[in-house]
């Protein structure tokens, strides 16, 4: 297995590439323009082909997906850059469900890789923490745990009701994403190219003991492959605490899918909120999907107010795990810099809209 995404150096210029882009909803039609724009100045060899899924294409024609859509995407793409799926118009929010949970679901992208860095100490609500003390990296299961829809409701309605709503964990599920944290792991150096040398696996497993016990076999026995990673676990409650008190002990954690959605919108506010947070969703020998972090966020759309950062950030990993190393570090190193300079939306301190932001930062990256 190659984990690909974020190797830094690659001796051979990769061939053109496709990239299926869906902005969805919301702010994600504002935020991946913006990525778009950044990604043709990085001047990346990418061919990029616009998708129109979302709430629009849903009310207009009842379409969520197209028939043979995950089809299309696995066989003619190399990657897929989506925003977000969320509208208040679709109140059943089916759309969002459809399209975001089918791809990671049908698309086997078992991997919800999310990096957590601090750009400028000034983001960080917690007093005395810098950049340094602040990378590392959450990787969520993707394809299973309780958002399998597996479940349901009884004598709906009356005072009998009962719901239930299953919490499917597979031997193999477990497994690969325990193993594929430990090759990150290995692999994937920090951003001052220090070496990576713990995981931490995170989970509830003194009340949820089932599921619980699985993860902890498991990680028992994939960790014994790895002698020279420190293998560590925490339980979920425990480590919601440590990471606001002390977040410099993390490195690599690895957890469920509901887990690994909490702590890292947690984590998220850490690294100066949800505009920042980026993410891919990733199989590693398929077409992988990466996303922004952050939801369609309706109250701020349609206003020029969303951070666009997140998307910029999430478009960098994604030429990375392309092997498109140079062009990917350019664009970190911009979106640093429009940080240092408060060339930013306000959400995090600077005085532009997201249009603005945007094209500063591409501006940047076709300059330097
Ligand atoms: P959200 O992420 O859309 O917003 C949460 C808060 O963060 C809001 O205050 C919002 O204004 C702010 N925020 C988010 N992104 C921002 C950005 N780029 N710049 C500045 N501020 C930003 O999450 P929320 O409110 O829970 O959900 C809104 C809709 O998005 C719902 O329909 C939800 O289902 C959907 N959603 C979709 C996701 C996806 O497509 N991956 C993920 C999370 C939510
Ligand atoms: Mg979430």
């Amino acid at each position: 297995m190659d984990l690909k995404n974020g190797t830094p150096e690659h001796a051979e210029r990769p061939a053109k590439k496709r990239i299926a882009v869906i902005p969805g909803d919301g702010i994600g039609r504002e935020v991946i323009p913006q990525a778009v724009k950044v990604i043709a100045a990085s001047g990346a060899n990418v061919e990029m082909k616009d998708f129109d899924w979302g709430a629009d294409r849903y009310l207009r024609d009842g379409t969520t997906v197209p028939a043979d859509g995950f089809a299309t995407l696995a066989r003619d793409f190399d990657a897929i850059l989506v925003g977000a799926f969320g509208d208040p118009r679709v109140k059943t929010n089916i759309h969002a469900k459809e399209i975001l949970l089918g791809m990671r679901f049908k698309m086997d992208l078992y991997a919800n890789v999310r990096p957590v860095r601090l750009l400028d100490a000034a983001l960080c609500p917690l007093k005395g923490i810098e950049p340094k003390d602040l990378d590392f990296v959450v990787l969520r299961e993707n394809t299973e745990g309780v958002y399998t829809d597996a479940g349901g409701v009884f004598k709906q309605g009356t005072p009998d009701e009962i719901a239930t709503q299953e919490d499917i964990n597979t031997r193999k599920g477990v497994e690969r994403i325990i193993r594929y944290a430990f090759q990150y792991c290995e692999r994937q150096t920090k951003l001052d190219r220090s070496l990576r040398n713990k995981v931490l696996m995170c989970d509830k497993s003194n009340a949820m003991t089932h599921a619980g016990g699985l993860w902890q076999r498991v990680f028992k026995e994939v960790s014994g492959e790895y002698p020279k990673i420190t293998a560590q676990h925490m339980y979920v409650d425990a480590l919601c605490m440590q990471m606001v008190r002390d977040p410099r002990q993390f490195d690599v954690i690895v957890t469920n899918n509901m887990f690994g959605d909490i702590i890292t919108d947690l984590a998220a506010g850490l690294q100066g909120g949800l505009g920042m947070a980026a993410s891919g969703n990733i199989h590693p020998d398929k077409t992988s999907m990466f996303e922004p972090v952050h939801g369609s966020a309706p109250p701020i759309a349609g206003r020029n107010l969303a951070n666009p950062f997140g998307a910029i950030l999430t478009a960098a990993m994604m030429l990375a795990h392309l092997g498109f190393g140079k062009e990917s570090s350019r664009i970190e190193a911009a979106v640093l810099e429009a940080v240092h300079q408060k060339k930013t939306t306000q959400d995090i301190g600077g005085p532009l809209g997201t249009r603005e932001a945007g094209e500063w930062v591409a501006d940047f990256v076709s300059r330097n």
